[in-house]
């Protein structure tokens, strides 16, 4: 038997989630797996309260229910009241931010499955989120609704389910506009069918949580029509320094005891190394109010906990005994290339503003971060 490298939340988290159905005591909305405040809980944490629950030996057990978003918490409670209600959920903002990251658990927790998903880009068409047809069968009989091979929108209204829609911009208009009359009417109508195998009404539970970056083809595009019944959260990049470290640390160590190796892992100096200067370049200033060259979006956090994992990981291949500031640095240039436009100029910009400084006041490891600053330029 093969190893899932990733596996959905649900599959994550089963216990977490189980705990949080058994002691759940709120009303739940129909058609929804828990409580609006346990979907709460299970985003947001339950701050080191342990819950008890029972598992399927009959066997007593106890789970603290990690964190798996920093953010604001009225942001995350405005979500859920919108998949509660009848209009849909769009959460915007620059790469990286967790938007999928959300919408997946959200979708965990809410339906129990968050695999009901749709990846918007310019080739997708109507059938493949709506329905399309068994053609050997479809020769054989006609159409049937044993013909019938549904979408996951066909499936999310057939079984009260959210259905995710990621990057729904880039999808060609003809097919956002598919989601109007499900969005609107809760119907789905299969014109091939006759009776009433051509009409499928949604069941309570149903809704779309979409996405949207806003560096792609904007969100201005979508119709008006389409925007009335979405409610659109923004979702902003981490703005405190030490919860970024929080959740980069978290990310990290998790991929690198997935990841099927030994070795060192990203020590604290280091982590902090790294996130401080993503942290400063995306904001445009040091913490010490020094200016630097600004790149919002190269500079995500997912960005950051890729380059950290890659830092680790590259120090376990090679043998070295702890992770280095110069295994971020080799790692950080690649990063600045993939940018529109090569932003390396950005991080050689940081390199002597902010890094040269603190280097000269000796200041931990920046020392070494400066030391290592030929790899920016690749040909370390
Ligand atoms: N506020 C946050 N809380 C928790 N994790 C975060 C946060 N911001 C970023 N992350 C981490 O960064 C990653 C964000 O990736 P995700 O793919 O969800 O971003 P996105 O907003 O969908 O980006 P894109 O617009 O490029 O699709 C997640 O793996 C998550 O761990
Ligand atoms: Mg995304």
């Amino acid at each position: 038997m093969g190893e899932a490298i990733r596996l959905p939340a649900e599959r994550r988290y089963p216990g977490e989630l189980e705990a949080l159905k058994q002691s759940d005591t709120d009303p739940r909305p129909p058609g929804w797996a828990m409580s609006p405040r346990a979907v709460q809980t299970f985003i947001l944490g339950s701050r080191e309260r342990a819950l008890p629950w029972t598992d399927a030996d009959g066997n007593g057990r106890e789970v603290v229910i990690s964190k798996k978003f920093y953010g604001h918490d009225v942001l995350v409670q405005r979500a859920i009241v919108t998949l509660a209600s009848d209009r849909g959920l769009l959460l915007i903002g620059e790469p990286g931010t967790a938007k999928s990251w959300l919408s997946e658990h959200l979708s965990a927790a809410v339906s129990g499955s968050s695999l009901l998903a749709v990846q918007g880009s310019a080739g997708l068409t109507e059938d493949q989120i709506k329905y399309g047809w068994n053609y050997a069968m479809l020769l054989a009989d006609g159409p049937t609704p044993r013909a019938l091979v549904p979408g996951p929108l066909y499936l999310g209204m057939k079984r009260g389910k959210l259905v995710r829609f990621e990057e729904i911009t880039r999808a060609p208009h003809e097919v956002q506009d598919t989601l109007l009359s499900c969005l609107s009417d809760k119907l789905l109508l299969v014109p091939e069918l006759p009776g009433e195998d051509g009409v499928l009404f949604a069941q309570r539970g149903f809704n779309i949580i979409a996405t949207a970056n806003t560096r792609d083809r904007g969100v201005n595009e979508m119709s008006a029509a389409l925007k009335r019944r979405f409610n659109f959260e923004t979702v902003p990049p981490v703005a405190d320094l030490q919860q970024e470290v929080e959740i980069v640390r978290q990310q990290v160590d998790g991929l690198l005891e997935d990841s099927g190796t030994t070795g060192p892992m990203l020590g604290d100096d280091v982590l902090e190394l790294l996130v401080t200067t993503f942290h400063e370049i995306r904001g445009g200033r040091t913490v010490d109010g020094v200016t630097v060259e600004k790149s919002s979006t190269m500079m995500s956090t997912a960005e950051a906990v890729s380059v950290g994992f890659h830092s680790a990981l590259h120090a376990r291949f090679f043998g070295a005994q702890k992770v280095l500031p110069e295994h971020v640095v080799m790692h950080l240039a690649g990063t600045a290339v993939k940018d529109q436009g090569d932003q390396t100029g950005v991080l050689l910009n940081y390199w002597d503003v902010a890094v040269k400084p603190r280097a000269r006041r000796d200041q931990g490891l920046w020392r070494a971060y400066w030391g290592a600053r030929e790899h920016l330029t690749h040909k370390g």
